[in-house]
């Protein structure tokens, strides 16, 4: 059966049995403690704890989820899957347990022609949470489903809670025995790859605080109502109806396997070690390209570098695999055309997926060229040196540096004979990593435990925000803070975080950066730093107490500083007209990857999947200012989510908007679903001034950008800047770039007429320079320091020409030219010295050490170079000694 068809019969399963048909919600939703949606009942979660009514009383989903803390196991075994499909069935204080055993029986036992999925009800295992004997009843009473097949576990297995506190309750499992070729006899408890799971019937009805019930430890409460959160593995299911190994087999994996086939040439289940490469690609293509899907691109921390990891480890599988070619855009081609068909945001996205792939991946095709040269210089070196064993600083080296894996270094020393010394390169990792960590916590955001901010959230409810109308307003103290740590009072010279019931001051999101001003009391004075929202809406300000003492309950006159707050607003403003002048340039596929908007000054981040031209964004900034004369009048409101896309309205990928939502229009020119404040029409904006544009790595473009006075006075400055250069230069600005040019041209051909000049005396030299010729041992030695400004050509010259005067004598030259911060030689010898065994080449190393160097050559002359000029002394020293013992 193939896997649209169990997804298809699950939904009509529970949609004839009164439930309603939810779409997946995005991988992403906006829950700070979640990195990627992970189950299908997130998005349900306000419904079981009750803070929100539920639109119905069951639902039914097939939820797109990703889960990545197992990475690096993907492919070795085959339970391990980043991207799966929860099919689930919720009920929101409706039926409890046993409509959700009686139900998942039904689907799972019922005949494939009758709409089940046929399965052998002798082959159907359950598990309950320790002493659920009401479950271990239900199971017998509804499905006769014997005792022995009922097995009870511990909250390790039976337990169920999102890791975090929240909603939570015992569960019970079904599992498939897929017979003896698969392992012990046992049930569940004895093994869980021969009985694998297939569904998690969770029985939601506690509330977990900051200890698992998982472990032992009490729930904190009761949910309001009895509900139920089902989960069922359709990649699982899938492997069994259609009868493969596992789920990489299954008919919408395998298809990735089966490019990467015809990529590499070789079979998958021919090698075992190929195998995992093979499941890395399938597994990993799949998930990375639903999560650009939803709009993660890659990045260097959160989700963005989790998805930088998965698209790196695909592309070098392939390289292990012996593909050196491009592959990401061909697997992704892939995974649109099996996935597609639940997932229409694959194919009407497809571009865009495309395009951040193919640059993604060769900007890391480019990282790999130049690693593999470090490497091989690397291998080199240990190979010369006499060794086996590949340095572990070297393997940091190329991993830190170059982000070349330890796996392909591993690799590749191994092809060469070599072995790494791994222990040495982990504990450089594991020193970086402790560096990481120190370098988080003391970020000012980095709050770890949010659980007092969710308290206050909690007991108060969301902050009210005046800010969109009111820059001054009156409000009372509900929570104080100080390092995390509730407190009564405040007093002054301290810093504390401080939140109140209402207020007029934007805490910083979707770009626009926080407000700051004061807060007055009764004798009472504090100035505001900071406001953020650490947990979805709870306004936390960062203050610090100026005068007076503060406490909770305490009354308050919140001011904005006004000034600073127009000027953000201009810049806020000026981003969505340049963001909707990109897209009239570069079309939709120009999404916006970021911005941020602080007082005059704007930032832009955009996607794109070629260059930017100059003239494009020339072109941009004469748009928008432009339409800034029509001065049109910024309006806001709030509607529905669909209603404002209908209407048109710019969505950010990646942000989740309720169902209410907020859109910011400019006219017919610009329309955004946006939190921010802005200006009241658009003429106050004055002048957009774009003055640096940059691409920031992976398709992504960076335009920055003035705002009102600040651009005025930037283009005051340049202006001064030119009209002083116009001065200097004693021409009309005009004339500027052709005057510079032609200082320019001669200040470089005065500059080669000084070095042939110099050369010319340098060569001058060699007659007195083989005056000075030295016997040491019978052979006639020349051996000096020169000044400055000799470049190797000459210093060759001059050693040849040394040498000639040296006649038939046996002789050695050697000539050091300190160049900056490097040191240039040559050694020549003559004919003579030759015969006598002298080589130029041999002699080299006696003195290269002294200046940081190396080089080589023939018998009659060797070349090289250093990094300690300082030391050319002590190298013709050493020199010299190295001729006394030859001679
Ligand atoms: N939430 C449970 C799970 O993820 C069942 O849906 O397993």
């Amino acid at each position: 059966m193939e896997t649209h068809e169990i997804t298809k019969r699950f939904l009509s399963h529970f949609e004839n049995k009164g439930h309603t048909r939810v779409p997946s919600a995005p991988l992403i939703l906006d829950d700070p403690n979640l990195l990627f949606v992970n189950a299908g009942m997130v998005q349900f979660k306000p419904y079981f704890l009750g803070e929100a009514p539920p639109p119905y009383p069951r639902a039914t989903s097939v939820q797109k989820c990703v889960r990545t803390p197992d990475i690096d196991e993907v492919g070795k075994t085959t339970r391990h899957n980043t991207f799966f499909q929860m099919a689930g069935n919720f009920s929101f204080g409706d039926y409890f347990k046993e409509g959700a055993i009686e139900a998942a029986w039904e689907l799972i036992t019922k005949p494939q022609s009758e709409g089940g999925y046929g399965l052998d009800p002798a082959r159907i295992w359950a598990t309950v949470y320790e002493d659920d004997a009401e479950a271990a009843g239900l199971w017998k009473k509804l499905t006769g489903l014997p005792g022995e097949r009922i097995q009870s576990r511990d909250g390790k297995d039976n337990y169920w809670d999102m890791g975090v506190p929240g909603p939570g309750g015992p569960c019970s499992e079904i599992y498939y025995d897929r017979g003896p070729d698969y392992g012990r006899e046992g049930g569940p408890v004895a093994d869980e790859d021969r009985y694998i799971e297939i569904w998690n019937l969770v029985f939601m009805q506690d509330v977990r605080g900051d200890k698992s019930p998982k472990h032992g430890h009490k729930p904190i409460g009761e949910l309001p109502k009895k509900n139920i959160d089902t989960g069922m593995g359709v990649e699982r299911v899938a492997t069994i109806l259609q009868g493969v190994e596992n789920v990489y087999e299954t008919d919408l994996v395998r298809p990735v396997i089966g490019r990467a086939e015809e990529f590499s040439g070789r079979r998958y289940g021919s090698d075992h070690t190929d195998d995992v490469r093979f499941r890395v690609i399938a597994d990993h293509a799949r998930t990375g390209v639903l999560l650009i899907g939803d709009g993660v691109t890659p990045g260097n921390d959160g989700r963005g570098y989790v998805l930088r990891r998965l698209l790196r480890r695909i592309i070098r599988s392939a390289r292990l695999l012996g593909v050196h070619e491009p592959v990401l855009p061909a697997f992704a081609a892939v995974v649109r055309d099996t996935m597609g068909p639940t997932y229409p945001e694959l194919v009407s996205g497809f571009d865009r997926i495309e395009d951040v792939v193919r640059v993604e991946e060769e900007a890391f095709l480019s990282t790999l060229t130049s690693g593999s040269r470090i490497f091989d210089l690397a291998a080199e070196e240990t190979k010369r040196s006499g060794g086996s064993l590949l340095a572990g600083d070297k393997a940091f080296q190329l991993h830190d540096t170059y982000g070349f894996p330890i796996d392909l270094t591993l690799e590749m020393a191994s092809e060469q004979g070599l072995t790494v010394d791994e222990e040495g390169f982990r504990t450089l990792m594991n020193e970086q990593r402790q560096r990481a960590k120190a370098d988080a916590a003391s970020r000012k955001t980095g709050h770890g435990d949010l659980s007092e901010y969710r308290k206050v959230l909690e007991q108060h409810g969301e902050t009210e925000f005046l800010g969109y109308t009111d820059l001054q307003a009156e409000a009372k103290v509900v929570a104080l803070l100080e390092d995390g740590v509730p407190v009564s009072r405040v007093g002054a010279g301290k810093k504390a975080e401080l939140v109140l019931d209402r207020t007029p001051f934007y805490a910083e999101s979707g770009g626009q950066v926080a407000d700051t001003g004061v807060l007055l009391g009764d004798g009472v004075e504090l100035k505001v730093h900071d406001v953020q929202k650490i947990v979805p809406g709870l306004f936390v300000h960062r203050v610090e107490v100026l005068d007076g003492e503060i406490g909770i309950g305490g009354a308050l006159t919140g001011s904005v500083d006004q000034h600073r707050r127009l000027s953000i607003e201009r810049s806020h403003s000026a981003t969505h007209l340049v963001h909707a002048a990109v897209r009239g340039a570069y079309g939709k596929r120009a999404a916006q990857a970021g911005s941020l908007n602080s007082p005059g000054r704007m930032r832009f981040d955009f996607t794109t999947s070629g260059g930017v031209s100059a003239d494009v964004l020339t072109e941009v900034e004469e748009e928008v200012n432009d339409y800034l004369q029509t001065n049109v009048e910024v309006n806001t409101f709030v509607t529905t989510k669909d209603k404002a896309l209908e209407l048109g309205a710019v969505a950010l990928f990646g942000e989740k908007y309720g169902n209410d939502v907020r859109v910011v229009d400019m006219g017919e020119y610009s329309r955004e679903l946006c939190g921010g404040t802005h200006v009241d029409r658009i003429g106050q904006l004055g002048l957009v001034k774009l003055v640096g544009d940059s691409s920031i790595g992976s398709g992504v473009h960076r335009v920055e950008a003035l705002v009102g006075t600040d651009a005025l006075k930037y283009v005051r400055k340049e202006q001064l800047l030119v009209s002083q250069l116009a001065s200097t230069f004693k021409v009309p600005s005009e004339q500027l770039p052709s005057r510079i040019d032609d200082v320019l041209t001669r200040l470089k051909n005065a500059e080669k007429e000084i070095e042939q000049l110099r050369t010319q005396q340098v060569l001058g030299s060699a007659g007195s320079l083989a005056d000075k010729a030295e016997d040491i041992g019978g052979i006639a030695v020349v051996a000096e320091k020169l000044g400055e400004g000799v470049d190797s050509n000459g210093l060759r010259a001059l050693a040849s020409d040394i040498r000639g005067r040296l006649g038939d004598r046996p002789g050695i030259v050697a000539l050091f030219a300190p160049q900056g911060e490097k040191v240039a030689f040559v050694v020549a010898t003559t004919k003579a010295a030759q015969a006598k065994g002298v080589a130029a080449g041999k002699l080299v190393p006696s003195f290269a050490e002294a200046i940081g160097g190396r080089g080589g050559g023939k018998p009659d002359m060797a070349q090289g170079g250093g990094t300690n000029p300082a030391g050319a002394d002590q190298a013709i020293a050493s020199l010299r000694a190295a001729v006394a013992q030859v001679g």
